[in-house]
């Protein structure tokens, strides 16, 4: 499988950027130049990271072959697949189809889950309700995120997990489950799913409550009902999604498309349509903050597949006024602030975001990025231990950034650049591939003369 892992390479910030746009077999800065046209058309979307993930790895409940089209092509995404095939499923992908097969047959396995947190919360769960006994590690910046907060709730229901230090690597003895009545205290679809496919797999009742909604993918997949007091009930009984309601297409990935959506909103002249993406209300937030700070952007066609929603996006250059994100809104664009707060910097008066606490155990420490990274190209900020306020309008200027290996800082970045004076380098600018692997070619091909990449 085909795994992009490049290290860094150091250049000095007044460097000359090169003048190839021509992605080279290994890359990893790219420099960034000011848009020099509007940016026009339309563009399409590879699959949502999170829909993928889910609907690959509910084929373990399954012996039928599942035929997913559009699959996304992150690399978080194909970790989903590898992680699979150490179960002792088969995966045969071509294109962006993924063929699943075969059968989870083993009882021992180590699963190295490498970015992806969706992949290694969901696998506890899921691996949990299953007798066995299951390691699951990770890459660096996987390793230094919380994973206690998983293993708790799986741990009352009668799973033996050992972390280290409340991180991976985790082993699990999965097996006999008893049910739970759990309220959480994050909204977090991650944990969320957790539970929710260890009461599956365990065969076992599961009530659960959020402080506010999370992405509810899971629940849509299960066929989950909500009652009026937001506890989501799974019965002992409940029966996992069949093949055949797992195959089929997937919706364009939201929290790529707010990058071009943002892009098109902050760049003279420009009108995107960004076509085929998902639109479900816990998905669609980006689009609801950016309508409510002044910007064009409405959604058109919009259809049901596979019981979610989706449109085409058509986002419009405009002038914003301030970014306002509510404390329930904020489970609804966690993905997505990063860009949003690339925005801000273009809206006349002050955005105020609050209870961004999350923020901080994502990829990296996001907050601190936002904070570096603005201020490096001139941006007015100032945060506070969940708070994030940004004064605008302000010219940005050209920096140097450094994104920690998070793909959403890469990118969010990159569009800062696109708005800059001066020129922008992005190091490690492979780690976009993290979720969004044709990232710098959709980028090159939407603002042609904007990218050149550096070995
Ligand atoms: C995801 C949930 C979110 C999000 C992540 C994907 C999912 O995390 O940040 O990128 O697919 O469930 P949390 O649920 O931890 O907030």
């Amino acid at each position: 499988m085909h795994r992009l892992s490049v290290e860094s390479l150091s250049v000095a910030a007044d460097d000359v950027c090169s003048d190839s746009d021509q992605a080279p077999a290994r890359f990893s800065t790219v420099c960034i130049l000011p848009a020099q046209t509007p940016l026009r058309g339309r563009i399409r979307l590879p699959g949502d990271k999170s829909v993928s993930i889910r609907r690959a790895l509910l084929t373990l409940f399954s012996d039928d072959e599942a035929a997913l089209d559009n699959f996304g092509s992150g690399e978080d995404c194909l970790t989903a697949l590898y992680c699979l095939e150490q179960l002792g499923k088969t995966v045969e992908r071509e294109s962006n189809r993924v063929i699943i097969g075969g059968k989870f047959h083993r009882q021992q396995a180590t699963l190295d889950c490498r970015n992806s947190g969706t992949a290694a919360r969901l696998l506890m769960g899921i691996l949990s309700g299953f007798e066995g006994e299951w390691i699951l590690t990770g890459d660096s910046s996987l390793s230094s995120r919380p994973m206690e907060r998983i293993a708790a709730p799986l741990r009352e229901m009668g799973a033996i997990i050992k972390l280290s230090d409340g991180r991976l690597p985790a082993k699990i003895l999965g097996g006999k489950l008893r049910s739970i009545r759990y309220e959480s205290a994050v909204a977090s679809a991650q944990l969320k799913s957790a539970v929710l496919l260890a009461g599956l797999g365990g065969g076992v009742e599961v009530q659960y409550r959020e402080p506010f909604f999370s992405r509810t993918h899971t629940e849509r997949l299960l066929e989950l009902e909500t009652d009026s007091k937001g506890w989501i009930q799974l019965d002992q009984n409940a029966e996992a999604p069949s093949s055949a309601a797992l195959s089929g297409g997937i919706s364009g990935d939201p929290s790529s498309a707010t990058f071009w959506g943002v892009a098109a909103a902050l760049i003279p002249d420009s009108e995107l349509i960004l076509e085929g993406v998902l639109t479900d209300p816990v998905r669609c937030g980006w689009i609801d903050v950016l309508q409510a700070s002044g910007v064009d952007i409405r959604v058109e066609n919009e259809s049901q597949v596979c019981s979610e929603s989706v449109g085409d996006v058509v986002c419009k250059s405009s002038s914003l006024t301030p970014i306002k994100i509510s404390q329930e809104m904020i489970p609804r664009v966690i993905d997505e602030i990063p860009i949003l707060s690339i925005a801000a910097t273009q809206a006349r008066g002050c955005s105020r975001m609050r209870r961004l606490a999350e923020l901080r155990v994502k990829e990296s420490d996001r907050l601190a990025q936002i904070e570096k990274h603005l201020s490096g190209m001139n941006a007015t900020v100032e945060i506070g231990q969940d708070e994030l306020s940004i004064a605008g309008p302000v010219e940005l200027c050209g920096a140097v950034i450094n994104p920690e290996r998070d793909h959403r800082i890469a990118m969010a970045f990159a569009i800062a650049g696109l708005i800059a004076k001066g020129n922008t380098k992005i190091h490690q600018a492979e780690c976009a591939a993290v979720s969004y692997q044709e990232f710098w070619k959709d980028l090159s091909e939407l603002s042609p003369g904007s990218l050149q990449y550096e070995n």
